[in-house]
Order: structure tokens, then sequence, then C-alpha cells
């Protein structure tokens, strides 16, 4: 089947084809002006302008044809929800009081555990409908709240099964060193990380660890690194979120794809980030819930870094599963240009997964997955709180249409 998207007001296409990312500071190269693109039989861009002899024609009048979002950071399949600790939170209970009330990852990991497969999986599957609606074709999972050796591998079978589910692509990131599980030592609970390792690396293509004074340490980071290497895994690392704690040469050291959160980055760390090609993936989703520090997005940019933004979707610190929802909160929180915060979700964020030879431009020989935005790009992330997607596209199939934009699609 060919498929012609026909007079978007706005297509977002890269400077040139072929590259794996695109620096902050050379976001303003991407172009959002008039065209339409075709989509071959195999379900990749044919060409960048449209066809009369489509058997599909898609109108894109008004809208804006971006390439489908990418979600390099979620922590599904997770059970449950944690409503209540928010409101303890906002209300003023220390976190430290949540916490050994048996809130926080270890309330999840109980929920986790108490919660049947077939339950999960449905949660989960809602979920990733809730982000298809808001123009997340790819996203990548985390377990995590496993807290235990069978807990982290059902974990991981959980989210493999998820992407049978679910119409996005799906990756999948082994988050084995999340908490200090009771009975251990962040050290014995690393041997255990260790010994479980051949079994989990089946399931996953990256290793995830948490850096923080109340999880795990620089020499933790670094063992995790050469464990990643040993297992032929990327490494990324959950870093600066609430303590500055100088794991940033250690993450390069062992050429981490990516950090996440830091929001507590040393000044002195920015720059060796930027220059490297680990991208930095900003989560405000979590700095707004949590009244964490803000990242310095702008100083990423300016020197270059490989710059991402990402939900954080968790039942915790970030609650949130729409990237448009997170664009409003980084243009605003962070000063970005409306390129910016786009290349930050699309061929950035698809690098992190190593997924940007597929997917995360509009390119000739890409895969066709793609957002519809019934309003200029700009409109995304300046009406806060309104989802802008008329249709989503995987592999040039419509997988979501929003039902005010089906006329839009006409099949001959
Ligand atoms: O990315 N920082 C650690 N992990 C998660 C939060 C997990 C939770 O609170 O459930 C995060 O923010
Ligand atoms: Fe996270």
């Amino acid at each position: 089947m060919i498929t012609s998207f026909d007079n978007a007001a706005q297509v977002l296409l890269p400077p040139q084809p072929g590259l794996r990312y695109l620096r902050g500071h050379r976001a303003g190269e991407l172009t959002l002006d008039p065209g339409g693109l075709t989509v071959g039989e195999d379900g990749r861009i044919a060409k960048l302008h449209s066809t009369t002899d489509a058997d599909t024609s898609i109108d894109a009048t008004g809208c804006a044809l971006l390439p489908g979002l990418v979600d390099c950071h979620t922590h599904l399949p997770f059970a449950g929800w944690r409503a209540q600790e928010y409101e303890q939170k906002v209300t003023g209970v220390p976190y430290e009081e949540i916490s050994r009330a048996g809130g926080g990852i270890a309330s999840s990991a109980q929920a986790l555990r108490e919660t049947p497969d077939d339950e999960v999986l449905t949660q989960a599957t809602q979920l990733a409908a809730e982000m298809l609606a808001q123009g997340t074709t790819t996203f990548e999972g985390k377990s995590g709240y496993g807290l235990s050796r069978d807990g982290e591998l059902r974990s991981l079978k959980l989210a493999q099964a998820l992407d049978a589910h679910v119409a996005q692509t799906t990756t999948r990131t082994a988050l084995l060193a999340h908490a200090v599980p009771s009975g251990y030592t962040a050290d014995t609970w690393m041997d255990e990380v260790e010994a479980m390792l051949p079994d989990a690396a089946e399931y996953v293509d990256t290793l995830d660890i948490f850096v923080e004074s109340i999880a795990f340490g620089l020499e933790h980071l670094d063992r995790m690194g050469t464990l990643a290497a040993r297992y032929k895994l990327r490494l990324r690392a959950h870093v600066e979120q609430f303590s500055t704690m100088r794991s940033v040469a250690v993450a390069l050291e062992h050429n981490a794809r990516s950090l996440d959160h830091l929001s507590a980055i040393h000044p002195d760390d920015i720059a060796p980030l930027a220059q490297s090609e680990t991208a930095a993936v900003l989560l405000p989703g979590a700095e707004f819930m949590g009244a964490e520090a803000t990242a310095p997005a702008r100083a990423l940019i300016e020197a270059g870094a490989i710059f991402v933004l990402a939900t954080d979707a968790n039942p915790g610190t970030s609650p949130i599963f729409s990237l448009p929802t997170i664009l409003g909160l980084a243009v605003r929180r962070y000063g970005l240009s409306t390129r910016e915060a786009l290349l930050a979700v699309t061929l950035n964020a698809a690098y992190v997964l190593d997924l940007d030879h597929e997917q995360g431009s509009i390119e000739p020989g890409k895969r066709a997955d793609l957002v519809l935005l019934d309003s200029p790009a700009e409109h995304v992330a300046y009406r806060l709180g309104r989802t802008p997607v008329a249709a989503a596209f995987v592999a040039g199939e419509p997988v979501y249409v929003r039902p005010d934009a089906e006329w839009r699609i006409t099949r001959r």
C-alpha cells in the first residue's frame, strides 16, 4: 500500500540524512516548512513529497507532520499508583517519613509482587494506549520494581510480553540497581546483580543504575559499566537527580549511552558531558512533580550536548505519560525553542535507544513512524495540557486516529 501525506503546513526535517543525532546547539537547523511525503509498500518513507497515485491519502492541511515521538525513559511496567504519597508530598510530609512508612520504590515493589501478571499487563497496555494518543510511537521500559532476583526477571518478562500488546516499538532496560533491597548492602546487592545478569541479559539491550546518596554509589556505577561491557549491553544511569554525586566522569569512562535526570549536575561536569557521545536526558516531569532542582538545560545545549527529553513515567516521581505535556514543561522551565524541544523527543531520543537508523527523523529509507498534529508545532508547548495529536502512524499504518480527524484519511 502506498500512502501519501498531502499539503502539511509544516514537516519537521533534519538538515541532512544519516545523522545519528544532532547536538542541541544545532537544533535551529531543523526545518518546519510546508510539504508532504510518500510512504512506500514497505512502510518506509519513499520520498519527501506527496503523490497522486497513492492507495491512501492523508489530508494534512493545517497540520504539522513530525517523526513519531520517542519516549526513551519510562518505568513501565509497574503496578498500581501512589497518589496518596503525592498528596502527602505536596502537603509537606518529608520524603524520609513517607519512605519509612513503606512508601517510595518499596511500595511499588510490594504492589508489583501482589499483582498478577495479567493485571500488570492490562495496566501497562492501557498506559501505552494513552501514550500513543499523545504521539509516542516508541518507548523504553525498565525493570526496577522487582527488588529481588525473581522480581526483576519477572518484571523483564512482563516488559517483553507487553511488546506484543501495544502498537508501539518497545525496548527494554534492566534497572537492576534501583534501590538496595532489605537484607542487602549496595555491595552485596551488586553481587546478586552480577549473578542474575546471564539471565537478565536475555531480555534487554541496556543496563541502568540509580546513583544517589540513598541508592548506589560511584563504585557501583563503575561496576555496572564493566558488567555492561562484559554482556555487550549499553549503559545508562539515573544520576545527579537529588544530590551532586559527580558521577559524570565515571559514566563517560564507560561510554554510557545516556545520563538521565542531571538536575543537580556540577557545573564542571557540563562541558565533558556535552563534548561526549553520551546523551543528556532531562526529565522535567520528575523535576516538576518532585520539586527538584532545575537541570542546566541551556548550558548543556550551548555546550553542544546531545540533548534529550523524556517522561520518566513512573508511579512515584513522574506519573506523566504525555510527551506533549513534557515539552510544555520543558520549554517553560528550561527556555527552549520549539526545534530544541522537538529534536529532544525525536532523533536524539531514538539515538539513546539505538534506533536512530530506523526512526527519529523524516528521511527516505526510515520507517514511516509519524505523528500528525492538528496545530502548528509551536502550539505543542504553548497550549499546555491540550492534546494536539490528530493521528499516529507506525510503518505508514494509522495506529491511532482521533475521531474528529478520521475525515483526513481517504482509502481508494
Ligand atoms: O527515575 N530515580 C529513581 N527512580 C525513579 C523513581 C522511582 C519511584 O519513585 O518509583 C525516577 O525518578
Ligand atoms: Fe527514571
